[in-house]
């Protein structure tokens, strides 16, 4: 195998390019083979012409490594399998992008993506016969194979510093402020930085909370800091969503405002809403997702030349593994309600807005 591909693919997230350093920099120095970056994702393969470029292992320097955002560029829509074309019709585009692969002359891939792109990617390995590795990242961290993806940690410490920064304009104010963080579908960034940044309250979708419980447990205070997950049901089960002109889901959106509207009349406190949503994508990696980005680079370059394909490189009981895609992206993992950090939240007084509790 002398020639592999690397791309980026999904919502970007910090330490993307932490990992495409480590594909480029082991797959050159230690198995002497040239690296091809595809931009945009499979968007890259289905361009003609490709859109690739040979990756410099001189280029690979300790800029990249402190660069947010993805310099390969990337994509979270475009399903090549459901392709919307510019008729409105969708059609199978997958040959297009296997076509593109072959094209660059490539022996192999390696997808760093979330749970969505790595099912995709895997879906075209298999039809166009490419071996492929996947690196696993995720700010939602909801991949449950792994202990750890790219760029969760580094949008905990964005949401920890503001809920550091909410607190004192919050007891300034006598105010309660609503601080509405990432997460689609899991709550953990909400679960985690609430506890890292003291919230008096965590809104999650894996537990329901009554908005009156919410107003009397507010009552005793003189300020509160809430954190909500964009992905929290508003008190009748419905999501509050943002949908794009077709009436498709695209993203979530809205259920910081949704709480200050129900409990402005419930409460005499002034409410005030922060939506956090990209700044936790962006900016420099923090010190872990570096190394475990790094590691999955590397790790990942060793997988595909070793022959094994078809694999997710995971991190699993403090060391670097492989794990078929299947067993890897199988396991989807949402915040355990019965779990250590919410029996930690629940022993520091941090109220989850349930009634009766
Ligand atoms: O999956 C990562 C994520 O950042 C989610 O937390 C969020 O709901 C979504 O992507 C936002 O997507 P977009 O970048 O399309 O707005």
């Amino acid at each position: 195998m002398k020639k592999i591909g690397v791309l980026t693919s999904g919502g970007d997230c910090a330490g993307l390019n932490a990992a495409i350093r480590g594909v480029v920099l082991h797959a050159s120095h230690h198995y002497g083979c040239t690296v091809y970056g595809i931009r945009q994702g499979t968007h890259g393969l289905i361009h003609r012409p490709v859109l690739a470029d040979i990756l410099d292992p001189k280029d690979m320097n300790d800029d990249v490594l402190r660069k947010g955002g993805t310099f390969l560029g990337t994509i979270n829509k475009g399903n090549p399998f459901h392709f919307p074309m510019k008729d409105g019709t969708y059609q199978d585009i997958s040959q297009t992008v296997i076509d593109g692969f072959h094209a660059l002359g490539l022996d192999g891939l390696i997808g760093i993506g979330g749970d969505g792109s790595t099912a995709i990617l895997q879906k075209i390995s298999k039809a166009g016969n490419i071996p492929f590795v996947a690196i696993p990242k995720t700010i939602d961290d909801d991949i449950g194979s792994t202990d750890h993806s790219i760029g969760f940690l580094t949008a905990l410490d964005v949401a920890t510093d503001s809920l550091d920064r909410l607190h004192p304009t919050a007891q300034s104010h006598n105010r309660v402020m609503i601080l509405e963080v990432m997460g689609r579908d899991a709550g953990h960034i909400a679960l985690n930085c609430g506890i890292a940044g003291g919230a008096d309250m965590i809104l999650l979708p894996e537990i329901p909370y009554k908005i009156d419980a919410i107003a009397a447990f507010l009552k005793n205070k003189t300020s509160a800091i809430i954190v909500v997950a964009e992905a929290a049901e508003r008190e009748s089960g419905e999501k509050s969503t943002v949908k794009n002109e077709l009436g498709n889901v695209t993203r979530y959106a809205g259920i910081g405002d949704y709480l200050s509207r129900e409990l402005s009349g419930k409460i005499s406190a002034e409410i005030r809403v922060t939506v956090l949503g990209h700044i936790q994508r962006g900016g420099s990696p923090c010190a872990k997702d570096r190394i475990f980005a790094s590691a999955f680079g590397v790790h990942a370059v060793d997988t595909l030349l070793a022959g094994r394909t078809d694999r997710l490189v995971v991190w699993s009981g403090g060391e670097v593994k492989d794990i078929s895609i299947n067993d890897g992206i199988g396991i989807y993992r949402s915040v355990d309600i019965h779990g250590s950090l919410v029996r930690t939240a629940r022993g520091l007084g941090i109220s989850f807005g349930e009634e009766n509790v």
